[in-house]
């Protein structure tokens, strides 16, 4: 089965053609084309995502980029098409909120064949309903075109099935993925700008949602603290960087010091952590880093770094004990975390180390998957490995809409 997916949810406009081969218990992948923009550099100004401006990026984006990934997927086959005038009239209908984008398409799809995909899958939510509109219905106007079957993802979904992936082969190469003998419960511990949630997958694509914030979500508060601490958007990365800098250097810093003498403990709060949950909150966590930078204007980058270093160390402690707690009450055989802060090298070394020795206490053996740095930030790939699983089991249907909390357990 030959996949078109297109990922609009956030900031980054994503178009990937995925071959699949294989079935649920073992699926194969060759990534045919991959075609992503990111916004980051244009969102960077305003300290965060502007909606009104990836809507309108996204919807100038989309046709080079399917361009691009037909392209290199050697799938564009040069020629006139004529697209009847009922059909031309319900694409218009359909692109009439994205200016400027009937005029690409029309220019696309009359200048070449309908390329040989199967399916096309697009992400319907969650994510900012204003992005995701742009993508469903770029991929509702290709379907009509091309007349191709459609089927809706749910993002999160997308995450959890590019945590599972692996290299085929043990090649470094993310064109060629399986997922295999992936051993259930599944617990996947999803991070992300917009959302912390504890996922079981007790049976294949069937989700309980057995924890998440209260509050902020993850990346979320890192981002915020970047500001705090006046490190450009988005704040993962950054403050990523300057913890692992300063967990190279022993020095005492005196912001903390002082926070240590005033609070009785020498570390930042971990809301939430013995509360016999597996909900999150950070929201406590963000205040007291902004309490701790209070009359603080000018900071060292001595002390910067080693905020960093704190609010990872409170935020990688909290997702470790509040992910253990749910391992145990699902008796999850494999763990996976998904989402953009599962980029975090920090998080990723405190997942490895504390799995291995769960082994080491006698706790039955449990298998972690971390996805390949390249996957976990928002991609089409993603999307379209969830696609394939959700048009084999015949999930397909033009009728939905864009969700911006489209659930993934239901
Ligand atoms: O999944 P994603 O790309 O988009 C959403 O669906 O939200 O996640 C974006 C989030 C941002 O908050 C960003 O700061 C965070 O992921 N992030 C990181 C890292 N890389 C990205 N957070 C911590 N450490 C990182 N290395
Ligand atoms: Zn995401």
């Amino acid at each position: 089965m030959r996949i078109l997916a297109i990922e609009t949810s956030c900031d980054e406009t994503a178009i990937s053609i995925v071959e699949a081969m294989g079935d649920e218990r073992a699926a194969e992948f060759k990534v045919l084309g991959n075609a992503l923009l990111s916004q980051i550099e244009l969102h960077k100004e305003y300290g965060g995502v502007f909606p009104a401006l990836a809507k309108r990026e996204h919807a100038k984006n989309l046709v080079p980029l399917l361009d691009a990934a037909l392209e290199e997927a050697e799938l564009l086959v040069e020629d006139t098409q004529a697209i009847p005038d009922e059909t031309r009239a319900k694409i218009a209908a359909i692109l009439a909120r994205e200016p400027g984008l009937a005029e690409a398409f029309f220019d696309f799809v009359s200048e070449c064949e309908p390329p040989a995909i199967d399916v096309i899958a697009v992400t319907a939510g969650p994510g900012l309903e204003p992005a995701l509109w742009v993508g469903v219905n770029f991929a509702k106007a290709l379907a009509l075109a091309w007349e191709k079957p459609i089927v809706a993802i749910n993002h999160m979904e997308g995450h959890i099935m590019a945590a599972l992936a692996t290299s085929k082969d043990d090649s470094s190469s993310r064109s060629n993925l399986e997922v295999k003998g992936v051993a259930l419960p599944v617990l996947a511990l999803l991070i992300s700008g917009g959302h912390t949630e504890l996922v079981v997958m007790k049976e294949w694509l069937e989700y309980e949602l057995v924890g998440q914030t209260r509050d902020d979500a993850v990346g979320e508060a890192f981002d915020k603290v970047a500001r705090m601490l006046g490190l450009p958007y988005p704040g993962g990365p950054e403050i990523s960087r300057l913890a692992e800098l300063a967990r190279t250097e022993a020095v005492e810093v005196e912001l903390l010091q002082e926070h240590a003498r005033r609070s009785s403990t020498s570390t930042l709060p971990r809301p939430m952590i013995n509360d016999g949950t597996c909900d999150f909150s950070f929201s406590g966590l963000k205040t007291a880093v902004l309490t701790l930078l209070k009359n603080r204007p000018e900071m060292s980058e001595t002390e910067k770094k080693h905020i960093a270093r704190e609010f990872e160390d409170a935020v990688a402690e909290v997702l470790w004990k509040k992910t253990a707690r749910a391992l145990k009450d699902s008796g999850a055989q494999t763990l996976v975390i998904g989402g953009g802060v599962s980029a975090n090298t920090h998080i990723r070394r405190v997942f490895r180390e504390n799995v291995a020795s769960l082994v080491d206490i006698g706790y039955p053996q449990v298998r972690l998957r971390i996805p390949d740095a390249s996957l976990t930030t928002d991609n089409a790939i993603m999307i379209a490995l969830a696609g394939f699983y959700r048009a084999l089991r015949d999930e397909l249907s033009a009728d939905f809409v864009a969700e911006g909390n489209r659930p993934l357990a239901v």
